[in-house]
């Protein structure tokens, strides 16, 4: 054993090596920023497709990032859990962002992510009216739909905010049960399908209206309810929206999100703009934790070929303070310890 393991040494040092270079310390500030393709960190850094994912796997081996294969898409993302994690954070928020190599790396990644969102949003909208249809390519609606009503219905739904609601098909379902219920989208086109729809069933407290899931219109702790039904597959940073839908959620607001679990059908990336092929039930769940969230329930809906998961998950009551543990991240109210 070297002396630097005896010392206990080892793990920070090699993150240490790995992070002291130019192209890694570019890679880590960008994947500090989303979830990130190979060929848009190739994109973004100028240089040969080899010598990026020569870098990548050293900063992987270093613990530095993380790696998700799926299918034949390989996304980065900063690491977790780990000194190598921890220590790299540390040295980002140390970086000046006005770094001139830093920013325009910066400028680069806000191109592609504006590309990304305008092939989404023409894929949207050439798709608006036949939306129904492509949404039966999963277990049967109606059987999501009331494992979703039956998950929320023991307690009032209250003030409802539908994120991604598309052509509103949440605010058919959930709508007669809510106090209030907004739908937002970024697709006009859309938004135009779902007015049409809460119009025909009479929904006069249902209302939608244009918006992006990122930055919602809202001040925090506005909502009882949030949903985001069928929606993070196609976010460039699903951590992001489930912390924003988290921040507008009242003390006890619930947090219901319905997508795929992880999943093989490339053509759903290929002809249909999925940016992930579905998600692990831990993967969601620790997400809503980050965002200061207890996970109440999990439930999977097995389908063929794809299963549907649910994860409802709850802002803990005003005066509750946070029991941390970083691994179930249980919650109680003051004075029950
Ligand atoms: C698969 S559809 C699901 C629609 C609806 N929730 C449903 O289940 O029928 C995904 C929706 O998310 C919307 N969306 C994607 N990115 C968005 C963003 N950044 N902000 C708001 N809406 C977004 C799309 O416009 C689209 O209508």
């Amino acid at each position: 054993m070297s002396e630097a393991d005896e010392n206990g040494m080892g793990e920070i040092l090699t993150a240490m090596r790995a992070a002291a270079e130019p192209s890694r310390l570019r890679l880590l500030s960008l994947c500090a920023q989303g979830t990130l393709a190979v060929s848009e960190l190739v994109e973004i850094l100028g240089q040969s497709q080899p010598s990026v994912s020569r870098h990548l796997k050293l900063l992987c081996d270093a613990g530095l990032l993380e790696r998700i294969r799926e299918g034949a898409w390989v996304f980065y993302r900063l690491a977790a859990h780990g000194a190598g994690s921890a220590m790299v954070r540390q040295i980002l928020g140390l970086v000046s962002a006005a770094d001139p190599v830093l920013s325009r790396d910066n400028v680069r990644l806000a191109a592609i992510r504006q590309a990304r969102g305008q092939a989404a949003a023409a894929y949207f909208g050439a798709n608006a009216a036949h939306w129904a249809e492509l949404r039966s390519l999963h277990i049967a609606e109606k059987d999501v739909e009331a494992a979703l009503t039956d998950l929320l219905g023991d307690r009032p739904i209250g003030d409802l905010l539908d994120v991604g609601t598309g052509t509103g098909r949440m605010l058919e379902v959930l709508g007669p049960l809510a106090s209030s219920a907004e739908g937002l989208d970024a697709s006009r086109e859309m938004l135009a399908v779902a007015r049409s729809r809460i119009e025909a069933a009479g929904l006069r407290n249902c209302l939608v209206r244009q918006a992006d899931m990122y930055h919602l219109p809202f001040d925090d702790g506005r909502f009882d309810v949030v949903t985001i039904h069928q929606v993070l597959h196609f976010a460039e940073d699903a951590t992001a929206a489930i912390a924003e839908a988290a921040r507008v959620l009242r003390p006890l607001g619930r947090l219901a999100v319905v997508d795929f679990a992880p999943h093989g059908l490339e053509s759903l990336r290929s002809e249909h703009n999925h940016r992930r092929l579905g998600f692990a039930a831990d993967e969601v769940a620790a997400w809503c934790r980050q965002a200061g969230l207890t996970v109440r329930r999990i439930l999977s809906l097995p389908g063929d070929p794809l299963t549907v998961t649910l994860w409802l998950a709850a802002r803990p009551a005003a005066d509750a303070s946070p029991i941390f543990d970083p691994s179930i991240a249980i919650y109680a109210r003051k004075g029950d310890a």
